[in-house]
């Protein structure tokens, strides 16, 4: 019998999230605020995020959208080639810079085509000490994608070795390895890969909401990234990837990569965490790191969750979340 009673939650922050824009943004940012205390906002928009005007504007919509929930938005830059100067004046209202390889995922084909043309804003970045965050995925294979790129992480960590890197949304074994060869090396991990592997997705009847870069592997991949997150293994923090797209473009004959899971993110860690009887890494893991890795000091904010029934909704808006329908045994009962 369960005999946990309560979990309470410091300034849980959630570092890979999708905002949006527009009447999406409408839907989605309140159900991270309300939450979470910040989260770090991607910014493969369209057009993408990557000089100073579009900050500003797209840091102006989700502060009003954000209105009086106590919620700090960690803004990140879609890479380019920036000089010095332009980084020195973006790096005041950002966290950090995000890397895609051109066209590997949703809004990515303005990304990096070739990383020697990149690694002189790398370096730029590096004398800075803005983080770079990359997502780690080559063309090859779906299911080898990733471990195809950790030779590029290694080429990275050797060639600079003062650059904070994060893997986002790590999703195998090998990446977990990875983490404890190079100090300045860290990675984000989603709720969603800590759940379900391949076989939910496609093992049956195929499931379109949960299709997302990158793919879901397999079983022995999943139980990796459990350990490392109910051990709250130092270099790992929580980045749920909550990628919000329009019930249309889920549902349909060529269906969106993302998974929409802000919502439901922390009753559903705390169900696995307790599951593995690591209620007590749980803060380390949706919070401490993160603080610890990115020197970030979040606003205070307390989420306490009990283990009370929770239906989560069909749809927020136009989006349809992870678990639609269901029936999770946590609750969040108080935010303050
Ligand atoms: C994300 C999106 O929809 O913006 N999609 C996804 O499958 N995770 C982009 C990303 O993080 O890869
Ligand atoms: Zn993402």
């Amino acid at each position: 019998m369960n005999q946990t009673k309560q979990v309470v939650l410091n300034s849980p922050l959630d570092m890979h999230l999708h905002f949006r824009e527009g009447v999406m943004a409408q839907t989605v940012i309140p159900l991270s605020s309300y939450s979470f205390a910040g989260g770090v906002v991607m910014p493969n928009l369209v057009p993408v995020v990557n000089n100073l005007e579009r900050l500003q504007g797209y840091i102006k919509e989700i502060k009003s959208i954000i209105g009086k929930d106590v919620f700090e938005p960690y803004m990140t830059l879609f890479f380019k080639e920036y000089s010095y100067q332009e980084l020195e004046q973006l790096k005041p209202y950002i966290l950090g810079v995000k890397l895609y390889p051109a066209g590997v995922t949703t809004n990515s084909e303005d990304g990096v085509a070739a990383l020697s043309k990149a690694e002189a804003t790398i370096k730029h970045l590096e004398e800075l000490e803005i983080p770079l965050m990359i997502h780690g995925e080559t063309h090859g294979f779906v299911m080898d994608r990733e471990k195809l790129f950790l030779p590029i992480f290694e080429h990275l960590a050797q060639k600079f070795p003062q650059l904070k890197i994060i893997m986002e949304h790590i999703t195998t074994a090998d990446a977990v390895s990875l983490l404890n060869n190079y100090e300045h090396l860290y990675a984000t991990v989603t709720l969603h890969h800590l759940i379900i592997t391949l076989d939910d997705l496609a093992g049956g009847l195929l499931r379109p909401h949960l299709f997302c870069k990158p793919i879901a592997k397999r079983p022995e991949d999943r139980e990796a990234l459990v350990n490392a997150a109910i051990n709250a293994h130092p270099k790992l923090m929580f980045g749920s990837d909550s990628a919000p797209h329009p019930i249309d473009k889920k549902e349909a004959c060529g269906c969106a990569a993302g998974i929409f899971t802000a919502p439901i993110a922390l009753q559903a860690l705390v169900e696995l965490f307790e599951q593995h009887n690591a209620i007590a890494n749980l803060q380390g893991f949706v919070s401490d790191n993160a603080q610890r890795i990115y020197n970030i000091t979040p606003p205070q904010k307390s989420v306490t969750l009990e283990p009370v029934a929770y239906k989560v909704p069909a749809m927020y808006g136009e989006v349809v979340p992870m678990f639609a329908n269901q029936e999770l045994p946590w609750s969040i009962t108080q935010v303050r």
